[in-house]
């Protein structure tokens, strides 16, 4: 890390996630780029990380994991002049907000595309996230080495189901046993495939798709490949960066990850055409995100300021230590620095605000916009919490999302129900799980991922002494509801009754019990706002 004019550094920045559904490649795609980086130097750390994360369900292991992960959370390197952040999106068992919330953090995502599968669910999810911020998107179709679809017909329904024109820039020859490498269509080169590489060299390289040497070396393959790229150039769109950057069109690589091919290129588009840390928009006023007026902040302007967009919590039980991640929106970090808590109006000091260096933890001493921070704290600050150098500003764009799970909450000790009531208030405004309230002080929990409920669960007992069962519960989603009137608002709420609850900020839900329930009741009351998600703050 260096420590230049502001400027000059945030331009080097690139703040970027991997989305893609379980098992199509993130975690192999995260070790290449960091082996690229040169930030490990080992195959196999990241992967062994996974591992131990899964292995086991023990609540001293899902502690130490989270540990683990909270060092995987971000990956900071420096590469061909610039420096990369990588925030990692959880998937598997620890999918939770956290996966969405992180989204809401980067200037750009890689998608990666199982090339047998094409797009998966998690993926629609995670691109849909992106979409809320028009975030641009490189594509990786992977594993070319295995049997896979057809890749015009992968093209294709990334288009449909993405709503996201694919702008080709590699072309696969062959997949399988026969995957002998891609075409760049933007150089007019040959890159040869050769499996089980740790870096490709410049000798597999053939210039030039009339190139006689491709007859001979592949003349199977070749004379698909031709006809392929004439329909893509006359079919296809051409890459456009202002449509990448507008989040309208993705540049689409095909490679191996676990053969490290393509992988290099996904972090060569990074550079080339990722975009630099964005300016933010911010509400003006110590109201944040209810502010009316709002205003640009550009990431090069000299005072400090930046969000909380992830709060990982119970690093050291013993502690109550909790760090929240903090992407930095403009200005500088230095440590000992005072800032201006916004929704507290109180100042606070930051001091040994943590980095993180792909393996390890250490102390942040110079950040600008794009870098992420952990900051040590003891619940005072919540998701969407803004700090700055002074001004009263309120970050927008961190919402909350629909659960898609449910929980009734009973207790064991009835005695504790004030407790529990402090718990989940408290656990819910942190944002590890979102509370509801239905009629009659029903407390329902809702969540993206199993694991929310399980550190609630766990930090119930550890943090407030109630041990608490969790119940299934009969809802299949909830909408923030808006109303055009408090006429309508009561009749609404007098008709759907135990439909409605409200959240820990006491903002109206609707609580489905199908996705049937939600469109009978939105036909009904074509006048009502159902959301599916809401803002912070
Ligand atoms: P994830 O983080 O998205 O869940 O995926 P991960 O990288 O763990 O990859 C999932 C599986 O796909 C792994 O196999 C991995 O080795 C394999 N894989 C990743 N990239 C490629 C590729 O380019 N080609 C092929 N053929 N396989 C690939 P696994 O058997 O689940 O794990 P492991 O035993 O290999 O560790």
């Amino acid at each position: 890390m260096s420590n230049g004019p502001i400027a000059d550094e945030v331009k080097r920045r690139r703040t970027f996630g991997i989305i893609s559904h379980p098992d199509a490649g993130k975690t192999t795609l995260t070790e290449k780029l960091l082996l690229f980086g040169g930030a490990i130097q080992l195959a196999g750390t990241v992967k062994a990380r996974k591992s131990a994360r899964h292995a086991t369900s023990d609540w001293m292991e899902v502690e130490k994991q989270r540990g683990i992960s909270v060092s995987s959370s971000v990956m900071q390197f420096d590469y061909a002049g610039h420096t990369i952040n990588l925030l990692d999106t959880p998937g598997h068992q620890d999918f939770s907000e956290d996966t969405y919330r992180v989204l809401t953090a980067v200037d750009a995502a890689v998608m990666v595309i199982d090339a047998a599968k094409g797009v998966e669910a998690q993926t629609i999810k995670l691109l849909e996230v992106c979409r809320l911020r028009n975030t641009p998107i490189i594509t990786f179709v992977n594993k070319m080495d295995r049997e896979v679809r057809e890749s015009f017909d992968l093209l294709q329904e990334i288009e449909e189901v993405l709503k996201i024109d694919c702008a080709p820039i590699t072309w696969p020859i062959g997949m399988g046993k026969t995957f002998r490498g891609v075409y760049h269509l933007l150089e007019d080169r040959v890159l040869r495939f050769a499996p089980g590489e740790e870096k490709r060299s410049e000798a597999e390289v053939i210039k030039g798709i009339a190139n006689a040497q491709l007859d001979e070396l592949f003349p199977l393959e070749v004379g698909k490949l031709r006809e392929e790229v004439e329909l893509i150039q006359g079919a296809s769109h051409p890459f456009s960066l202002g449509d990448f950057l507008a989040g309208k069109q993705t540049p689409v690589f095909f490679g191996s990850g676990i053969n490290n091919f393509g992988v290099q290129e996904i972090l060569q588009a990074l550079l080339d055409w990722a975009p630099p840390p964005q300016p933010r928009v911010a509400g003006v006023t110590a109201a944040g995100v209810n502010a009316a007026d709002t205003r640009l902040v550009m990431p090069a302007e000299a005072p400090f300021t930046g969000f909380v967009f992830k709060i990982q919590a119970n690093m050291d039980p013993k502690h109550r230590d909790r760090i929240a991640f903090f992407r930095i929106c403009s200005g500088r970090y230095s440590s000992g620095m005072k800032v201006k808590h916004v929704r507290m109006g109180r100042e606070m000091k930051l001091a040994n605000a943590l980095t993180f260096m792909a393996n390890e933890r250490v102390l942040m001493e110079d950040g600008v916009a794009g870098d992420i921070i952990g900051i040590h704290n003891h619940g005072q600050l919540h998701i969407g919490d803004t700090l700055t150098e002074g001004e009263n500003l309120g970050y927008k764009g961190i919402p909350y999302f629909s659960p898609e799970l449910f929980s009734a909450t009973r207790l064991r000790d009835p005695l504790k129900s004030k407790q529990l009531q402090k718990g989940l208030q408290e656990l819910g405004e942190e944002g590890a799980i979102q509370v509801f309230e239905q009629e009659g002080g029903n407390m329902l929990l809702g969540a993206v991922g199993q694991l929310q409920f399980e550190v609630v669960a766990q930090r119930l007992k550890d943090e407030y002494k109630v041990d608490a069962v969790f119940e299934s519960a009969d809802i299949h989603t909830a909408r923030w509801l808006t109303f055009p009137d408090e006429v309508t608002r009561r009749n609404f709420e007098r008709e759907q009754g135990m439909r409605v609850g409200k959240d820990v900020d006491g903002n109206p839900v609707y609580l489905a019990t199908s996705r049937y329930n939600l469109e009978v009741t939105m036909e009904k009351w074509p006048k009502v706002g159902f959301h599916a998600t809401r803002e912070h703050g």
